[in-house]
């Protein structure tokens, strides 16, 4: 057992014969448990056995939610999303430290505090030696030993109350250990993300097609300032505690030195690095110390700090405008030196995220020879306007990929080299580069063809809610990609036994892990015709799931199921025209682009033709949805045909009687009555490349799904035939596109008209001009209740 087990004595079950003591153990034992991993590094109990107790103490309080106590560990999951953060005006000011970078400012900082201290010449200053933690400053407030609330540095006098995040961070305790608990204890300390989750973080930004922080420091800024505390669980932050705010019914020890050992016995985390040195030469050998050690920290610091050890002394030196004057920061120099680009190359990222990589003649960076530097992404590159040939500052920060910081425009050559801009084509695939409105990011539409998203393309089409290929995990995946024996998600289908065998030759030979019996020339093929029969199983899955399966950006199951739904066929949904995708329910401009520019992609549409060729085939494929007829409205479709400032009333006087197809031959626009820039972007649209064939190509796909569209969209059974409901405003729980999918399941019929036809109109909040329409012809209106009821009443057997 270790040392820090006996901090907090755990009660034993036994003790707890009730419920109300069996939560309160179970608090006690969790936040030990807590401290032991992440504090102490040192688990006392597998995560199995932890997650139950956890479990427990999570059903007992559901069902005593009055006796949940202020320090349970289940508050550590993150609070719901506030709106904002409130203002803490710090009882003592957070200040700042004064800087010093060279041998000669510590001697003058050790003199200065000898000649404020009226130490004669020949006696030495103790110092407090601690590393200055790159991250961010926060103070902490704990009433009774209680953790209460946390604050960031702010202006220094008032910052923001951050309690909620601070709770999901593991190694803050949330009750503090020990006997001598001050009444009120405020303990500053610096908040800061490990360069291991650092990485990991950026790793889930990338796959997520979300933007990277910079360096550790700008995550855990980012994550600690998150009004949703939930995000903030899942980012892994540290603290290490460095001074005191306040401090009330406790005695404080004399020393800095002996209150950082002090918050350790209450468990707080205070870094091991720490010493105590005298005078100007102790200090710099520290620096020096660790300086040499500052690459294999775990996190990344700044500098040292220097303080005068004995706390009356720190009293007597008091302070100087806004910062203390018996302390001091010693830098680290900045990690910045001066080359030239000599080409700038992208990489492909694994979901395709293009990013611009500055090659640069080798140049040593506090100590490491940097040849590559990051710019991030397009706009960045456009901000520093880095060109090739030009001369940049770049900077190496610990472990992050180095960066170009800015530009020495004084040395660009003369004639100045053209303006960067991101290649068109991937330079892996040749498929385009595209990138979204509002995104930093560009990336390869070459999915399935791409190699370097190939791996994970192929994780995602196995997957068990895609094609569902039971045994096809990761290590396989690898090895089939890496042994060259599949390209695309086609050559999964023409996979034979000898290439399993050669797969797992690969793999087992890769990991060393190849077995005994293969070496002896026995070889197991029992997986191997298992594996097979379940890709073959694979072939048939329902259209939704293939659709899944493609890894389409932003198309995940409810959306691969709308199309699904409404277009019936793998054959319409491939050909699919945006703006026919966007009239789908719950389908954006985001989504239907993502869409339209998977299938525009000559590569995306051979991958799947070689799909269907290798044998598989969407099963229960029909014809599109009869509700089709309604969203196939021409002033719908035009209107979500991209043209700018072109709205839905817009697009209705433009069309006027015309068609989709006459439209796209109009001339001239200046003659309906609309607005000049409107007129002015109408004619820049149309004068686009292939805007007009669109269009027409559009009218044409629209005749031919009315054709094969039942006349009316309602059908002719269900309990609701013959009924039309309109709906209009905001539904209090539901969309407007799932009820008018309950009102057509009964057989209804939904349009976007009132009339005296009408059966019902169906109103939610801030409905307008339909409701007044209703109420002026006597339609019975409806509210999302009403209309339940209806649907009720139709869907019961009579
Ligand atoms: S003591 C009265 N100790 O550096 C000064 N600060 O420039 C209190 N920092 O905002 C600060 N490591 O965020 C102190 N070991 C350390 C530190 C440290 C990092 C940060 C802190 C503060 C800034 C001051």
């Amino acid at each position: 057992m270790n040392e820090a087990t006996n901090v907090s004595q755990a009660a034993s079950p036994q003790d707890a014969p009730d419920d109300l003591a069996r939560m309160a153990w179970l608090v006690e034992e969790l936040n030990r448990h807590i401290y032991n991993y992440h504090v102490l590094d040192a688990p006392t109990i597998p995560d199995a056995e932890y997650d139950k107790l956890f479990r427990e103490l999570q059903a007992l309080e559901e069902r005593y939610p009055q006796a949940v106590s202020i320090d349970s560990p289940t508050s550590r999951v993150g609070a719901a999303p506030i709106p904002e953060f409130s203002q803490v005006t710090h009882a003592l000011p957070m200040l700042s430290l004064n800087n010093g970078f060279s041998d000669e400012d510590i001697d003058n900082f050790d003199r200065r505090v000898r000649e404020g201290l009226d130490v004669t010449s020949a006696a030495q200053v103790d110092y407090s030696a601690e590393l200055k933690f790159d991250g961010l400053a926060i103070s902490l407030r704990f009433e009774n030993g209680v953790f209460v609330q946390a604050a960031t540095r702010g202006d220094g006098y008032t910052g923001e109350d951050v309690s909620a995040n601070i709770r999901t961070v593991r190694v803050i305790p949330l009750r503090l250990h020990g006997e001598n608990i001050p009444t009120v204890l405020e303990v500053r300390g610096e908040v800061l993300m490990f360069k291991e989750d650092f990485a990991r973080l950026n790793q889930r930004q990338r796959d997520a097609g979300q933007k990277e922080f910079a360096n550790p420091r700008n995550a855990a800024a980012g994550s600690l300032r998150q009004l949703d505390a939930r995000i903030t669980a899942e980012r892994k932050l540290r603290f290490f505690a460095y001074g005191i705010g306040v401090l009330e019914g406790a005695d404080m020890p004399a020393t800095h030195s002996g209150r950082l050992a002090w918050f350790e016995g209450l468990g707080l985390p205070v870094s091991k690095e720490r010493a105590v040195v005298t005078g100007s030469a102790g200090m710099l050998d520290y620096f020096r110390q660790i300086g040499q050690k500052r690459p294999s920290l775990p996190y990344e610091i700044d500098g040292v700090v220097y303080k005068v050890n004995r706390i009356a002394d720190q009293a007597e030196l008091g302070f100087v405008s806004r910062a203390p004057r018996f302390a001091l920061a010693h830098k680290f120099p900045a990690e910045e030196a001066l080359t030239t680009v000599q080409t700038i190359d992208v990489q492909v990222g694994r979901t395709g995220a293009i990013t611009p990589v500055a090659r640069l003649a080798p140049v040593s960076v506090g100590g490491v020879t940097v040849t590559n530097a990051t710019l991030h992404n397009e706009d960045e590159v456009r901000r520093k306007d880095v060109r090739v040939g030009d001369t940049v500052v770049v900077r190496r920060a610990g472990d992050v990929i180095p960066e170009v910081l800015s530009v020495v425009l004084e040395r660009r050559p003369t004639p100045a080299p053209p303006v960067y801009t991101l290649p068109a084509t991937c330079p892996v695939c040749g498929s385009h580069v595209v990138r979204e409105e509002g995104e930093a990011v560009a990336r390869c539409s070459g999915g399935l063809s791409c190699a370097a998203q190939r791996k994970e393309a192929l994780r995602h089409f196995a997957g068990r809610r895609m094609m569902d290929i039971e045994g096809l995990g990761d290590r396989y995946i690898d090895s089939l990609v890496e042994a060259s024996l599949v390209h695309s998600v086609a050559d999964l289908y023409r996979l034979n036994l000898d290439d399993l065998l050669a797969m797992k030759r690969v793999a087992d030979e890769r990991d060393g892990t190849t077995p005994e019996t293969v070496k002896n020339g026995k070889v197991a093929t029992k997986w191997a015709e298992n594996l097979l029969a379940a890709i073959e199983a694979s072939k048939r899955p329902p259209l939704e799931r293939l659709l899944f399966a493609l890894g389409i950006r932003h198309v995940g199951e409810s959306t691969a199921k709308t199309l699904a739904d409404w277009l019936g066929t793998l054959a319409l949904v491939r050909r699919a025209p945006e703006p026919l995708l966007r009239v789908l329910p719950d389908i954006g401009g985001t989504v239907a682009e993502a869409i339209a520019d998977f299938f525009a992609e000559p590569k995306n549409q051979q991958a799947l033709d070689a799909l269907l060729a290798a044998g598989v085939a969407p099963q229960g494929e029909h014809a599109p949805r009869a509700a089709l007829r309604e969203r196939l409205d021409e002033v719908a479709l035009l209107a979500a045909a991209g043209i700018p400032k072109l709205t839905e009333p817009r697009a209705r006087q433009l069309l006027d009687g015309r068609t989709l197809d006459e439209l796209a031959h109009l001339r001239v626009f200046s003659v309906f009555g609309l607005p000049e820039a409107l007129v002015a972007s109408l004619e820049d649209w149309m004068g686009r490349d292939g805007h007009r064939a669109s269009l027409e190509a559009l009218g044409a796909l629209r005749k031919e799904l009315l054709d094969q569209l039942p006349q009316d969209a309602a059908g002719s059974d269900g309990p609701l035939a013959g009924q039309t409901f309109v709906l209009t405003g905001t539904l209090p729980t539901m969309s407007r596109d799932q009820a008018g999918a309950m009102i057509e399941a009964l057989g209804g019929k939904v349009s976007g008209s009132v009339s005296k036809k009408t059966s019902y109109v169906v109103a939610g909040a801030e409905a307008g001009s339909k409701l007044a329409k209703a109420e002026s012809l006597g339609v019975t209106v409806l509210d999302e209740a009403g209309l339940l009821a209806v649907l009720e009443r139709a869907g019961q057997p009579t």
